[in-house]
């Protein structure tokens, strides 16, 4: 799993390359107005077209002079003055997908008054709310040419084919983002003659990728049917209609009538079928390709289809090609030598296949207009001579997981054009080359984590333009420079960095800063306080020293109050001090770990106002006293408390059942996740550090699980009195902790209503009296500690407590217990009926672990999204929520959007 968040952001941008924003064509030509004055007719076609529509932006104010040429979006004809062209796109083509200043309601028939139409855009509004039923009348706008409807919602409507079957003038059409259901497989009597670009992506067919319709059309220069639920085998032979229509229609009589001499998508210079079910071998999918086109195509762009097998051995008619992506299906065997022949090509992406095999200079020796190439993902190794000098200067670079060392490799010396640069994972065991650093100066995303490069950090990198920065997992040693100006985020984790942490970090608008398990020493700087932005900090495992900075002075001077740190991560150092002020500031914490350091005093009482979202609080191995302060009862939200070898004194208060994250055990949405889904995320190795938690006796790495633990551990200290009958009725516990303080009475008789409890220990305490009966209904226990106390009497049996591991140990240091698993027998009069929990049979267990596994993935969802799938899967995760601020969604947003929306302007 080498993907990170660097590279989402910038298959983000690669989508937004691949596109091209269409430029708003609103009326604003030169006029002449004793030619331009429109008719009476059109003026009041216009009008009740206008009446049908809510326009809340107010965009068509200038709707109402007599001269409707001159309205907003109305061009008239020089020479006739009729109204040829209507064009109303929304703004949402171009910016977010909400775009505010759209129209609505419903698109009237009364446009079919416009009779000298040629152009309509409608596109990027919200028309169709309403859900018009009814096209019927766009057949009559017989002169039409270009018709835009992308985003219009259609989902009604069936026949569109045959509507604009009836506009024999039309070259261009886009109906993508429509909600469309319906192709039908062919258009034996097409008018489409003209048809040169036409885009149906984003739309639902859920069928067969063949027969088709659009497969027949001739004159067609650009298709694109991405993201449209279209599957199987690529059609067989395009460029002779004859034997299409043999193949499709067999069972037809038509077959007679069709000349053997017809041509279709001999033009195609363009196609876009992103993200369908496209399968069958690569092989076979570049002979179908219409031989007739062969040298006028320039673009295939096919990711994330299931295409198999090798690359074919030659290619030699494709020669045209500028863009060739193919990432994400299922190819196999090397790269072929044809693709160094495509001397045209500018954009070639093979990454997250299995290709294998060597890739020498010679494959790439040819590609002189390359900008952009991924290979990311595969079993490349990447062969050149030290010496060569490529042909191309580079804006892209991904070769993430291909093998590139162990040298540091020299041709990329001269790439200093990237922004984008990505050689994580490469096998690179070197000194960092001092071009390195001029090299990526202009580089926006770097990204060589994973890889053993050693050396210091050039002071240089603070002049670098990057904003977002990955070299974890690395050799770097030396204290950290200032950060580039532009920085966002930064990982620099798992390395052997050392000094101190900057005085000034110089970045402002960093937002992740991961810096943990490295040698960094030093205090805090309270330039921390200035870092407004940040939402992501992990310094853990350094050796830090002193306390914190209390951000005091930055509160009165700078007017700035509130910090945006979500998850904050200094545990593992030797920092010391009273629980930190600054944390006053934090509002929005949701994780704090401060555990294994040497911080003192007693609990602040602001902790329950000041950090209402608090869920996840761990303060093990340190040195906090006195007792748990009632404020705690106002963090509703934890799930995960961890007070464990701490001096904490005193009872456990009854106020634990406001834990609305420990009492429930459905509780919707999942603060970390949501956290980390909302944030500007960290990578992939700093959430599973983070989900290191201690549960079971020992540390065990929890991949993804923390989110999903609800812990209690307040194990070592020096806790007196009972324990609360309220602490059953934190029903949603997986791991409880009191052992080794100096509780004394009873176990609580209800302790078996803690159902997912996996791991309690009650061990090394005073407590006494039996072993209530209703722990044998814990039916998710794999670790029990019942050790060193005074219970006695019988111990209880039955369910899981059977197959526990270790009996014994369990129970030793209880003088007074007695029956199995210990040798000592029960005196025969201690026979107790069976509580009626022991009863219980499997039945309800079956029924509880689905509940709680669905919830799992439930929760886990978020997180899935961010770690576990692909980078371009991950794009459209994001797209499900939609209430995502983040820079980079919205970069991921808007490129999808654009990406599959527009075609008229590609080129
Ligand atoms: C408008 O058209 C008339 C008639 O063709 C012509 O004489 C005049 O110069 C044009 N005016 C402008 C501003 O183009
Ligand atoms: C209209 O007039 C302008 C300016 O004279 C010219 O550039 C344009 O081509 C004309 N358009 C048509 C459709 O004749
Ligand atoms: C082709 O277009 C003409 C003119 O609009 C129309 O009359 C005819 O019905 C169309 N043919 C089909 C098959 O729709
Ligand atoms: C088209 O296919 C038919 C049937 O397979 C074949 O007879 C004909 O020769 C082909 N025409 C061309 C131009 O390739
Ligand atoms: C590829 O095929 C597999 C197995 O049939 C399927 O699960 C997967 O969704 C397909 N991929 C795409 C992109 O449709
Ligand atoms: C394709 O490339 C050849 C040269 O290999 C060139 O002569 C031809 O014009 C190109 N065709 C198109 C449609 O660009
Ligand atoms: C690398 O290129 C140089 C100069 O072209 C050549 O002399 C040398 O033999 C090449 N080395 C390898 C390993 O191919
Ligand atoms: C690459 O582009 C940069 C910036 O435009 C330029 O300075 C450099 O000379 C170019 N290198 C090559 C090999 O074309």
């Amino acid at each position: 799993m080498g993907t990170l968040d660097i590279t989402f952001i910038h298959i983000a941008i690669t989508l937004l390359v691949f596109t091209h924003t269409k430029s708003s064509t609103e009326a604003s030509t030169h006029r002449n107005d004793t030619l331009k004055r429109c008719t009476a007719h059109e003026r009041s076609a216009l009008l009740a077209f206008r009446a049908g529509l809510s326009d809340p932006a107010n965009r068509l104010s200038s709707w109402g002079g007599d001269n409707c040429c001159e309205w907003k979006g109305v061009q008239c004809s020089n020479t006739t003055g009729h109204v040829v062209k209507l064009d109303l796109q929304g703004p949402g083509c171009d910016d977010s997908v909400l775009g505010k200043q759209v129209l609505g309601g419903n698109i009237s028939s009364s446009l079919v008054g416009l009779q000298h139409l040629q152009y309509l855009d409608l596109s990027c509004n919200r028309f169709g709310d309403t859900h018009s039923t009814d096209i019927t009348w766009l057949s009559r706008l017989s002169s039409l040419e270009h018709l835009d409807m992308s985003s219009v919602n259609l989902s009604t409507i069936t026949n569109w084919v045959s509507v604009v079957n009836k506009l024999p003038s039309l070259v261009s059409l886009d109906l993508s983002f429509c909600d469309l259901s319906t192709c039908p497989d062919s258009l034996l009597d097409s008018n489409l003659t003209s048809l040169e670009s036409l885009s149906i992506s984003d739309n639902s067919f859920h069928k067969h990728i063949a027969p088709n319709w659009f497969w027949y059309l001739t004159s067609l220069k650009q298709l694109d049917v991405s993201f449209s639920q279209l599957h199987g085998p690529f059609p067989y032979e395009l460029g002779n209609m004859t034997s299409m229509l043999r193949l499709d229609l067999s069972a037809n009589d038509l077959v007679g009538m069709i000349p053997s001499n017809l041509k279709n998508l001999c033009s195609l210079e363009e196609l876009f079928l992103f993200w369908n079910n496209i399968n069958g071998s690569i092989a076979e999918f570049f002979k179908r390709l219409p031989s007739c086109s062969w040298n006028k195509l320039k673009t295939l762009f096919l990711p994330i289809n299931n295409l198999t097998g090798n690359l074919p051995d030659k290619l030699e008619p494709l020669r045209n090609l500028t863009r060739l992506d193919l990432s994400d299906n299922k190819l196999t065997g090397p790269v072929p030598l044809w693709v160094g022949q495509l001397t045209y090509l500018t954009d070639l992406d093979l990454s997250s296949n299995n290709l294998d095999g060597d890739l020498h200079e010679w494959h790439l020796s040819g590609l002189v207009n390359l900008e952009r190439l991924s290979l990311s993902d595969n079993s490349i190794a990447i062969r050149v001579n030290s010496t060569w000098v490529p042909p191309f200067n580079l804006t892209e670079l991904e070769l993430s997981s291909c093998v590139l060392g162990p040298k540091f490799p020299t041709w990329l010396r001269w790439q200093t054009n990237m922004y984008n640069f990505d050689i994580s994972n490469t096998s690179i065991s070197d000194m960092v080359p001092d071009w390195f650093w001029t090299m990526v100066s202009s580089v926006q995303r770097l990204n060589i984590r994973s890889n053993q490069i050693s050396g210091s950090l050039s002071p240089k990198l603070e002049l670098m333009r990057a904003s977002a920065m990955d070299l974890s997992s690395n050799q770097f040693s030396g204290p950290i420079p200032k950060l580039p100006i532009n920085l966002t985020i930064l990982d620099l984790s798992r390395n052997n960095l050392y000094g101190p942490l900057p005085l000034e970090f110089g970045a402002p608008r960093l937002a992740s800063l991961f810096l943990y398990n490295n040698f960094i020493s030093g205090t805090v700087p309270s330039s921390l306080c200035k870092l407004r932005s940040l939402q992501f900090l992990d310094i853990s495992g350094n050796k830090l020293t002193g306390s914190l900075p209390d951000c005091l002075a930055y509160e009165y001077t700078i007017n700035m109050t509130s910090l945006s740190i979500r998850i904050l991560n200094l545990g593992n150092n030797h920092l010391s001090g009273e629980f930190p002020l600054f944390l006053r500031n934090c509002q929005k914490l949701i994780f704090l770990d401060l555990s294994h350091n040497q911080f003192f005093g007693a609990l602040p009482s602001w902790i329950g106002d000041k950090l209402p979202s608090l869920a996840f609080l761990r303060l093990r191995h340190n040195m906090f006293c006195g007792h748990i302060p009632v404020e705690l009862a106002n963090l509703i939200n934890l799930q995960y408390l961890d007070l464990a070898c701490n001096n904490f004194s005193g009872i456990i208060p009854k106020f634990i059942v406001n834990w609305k994250g420990m009492t429930q055990t459905e509780t919707g949405e999942d603060p970390l996740a949501t956290a980390m889904a909302f944030g500007t995320n960290g990578t992939m190795e700093y959430n599973e550090q983070l989900y290191t938690v201690v549960t079971k006796g020992q540390e065990q790495l929890y991949t993804g699980e923390i989110i999903d633990m609800v812990n209690l551990d307040l194990s070592c200290n020096n806790l007196t009195g009972e324990i609360p009958e309220e602490i059953c009725t934190l029903v949603a516990l997986n791991n409880f902790n009191l052992s080794w303080n100096a509780l004394s009475g009873e176990i609580p008789r209800k302790i078996g209503d803690l159902a997912q409890v996996e791991s309690l220990d009650l061990s090394h305490n005073e407590l006494s009296g039996e072993i209530p009966t209703s722990l044998s209904a814990l039916t998710y226990l794999s670790h029990l500690n019942l050790s060193y106390n005074n219970l006695s009497g019988k111990i209880p049996s039955g369910n899981q407590l059977q197959v526990l591991d270790d009996q014994a140990s369990i129970y030793v240091g209880n003088p007074g217990l007695c029956g199995p698993p210990l040798t000592k027998k029960c005196p025969e009069t201690d026979l107790i009926p069976a509580a009626p929990e022991d009863q219980k049979d499997g039945s309800d267990n079956v029924f509880l672990l689905l509940g709680m596994s669905s919830g799992f993935v439930i929760g886990l969802w978020t997180v899935f999204c961010i770690l576990l799938f692909k980078v371009k899967w991950r794009i459209v995760c994001f797209t499900f929520y939609d209430k995502l601020y983040d820079w980079f969604y919205v970069q991921a947003a808007v490129g999808l959007a654009s990406l599959t929306r527009k075609t008229d302007t590609r080129s």
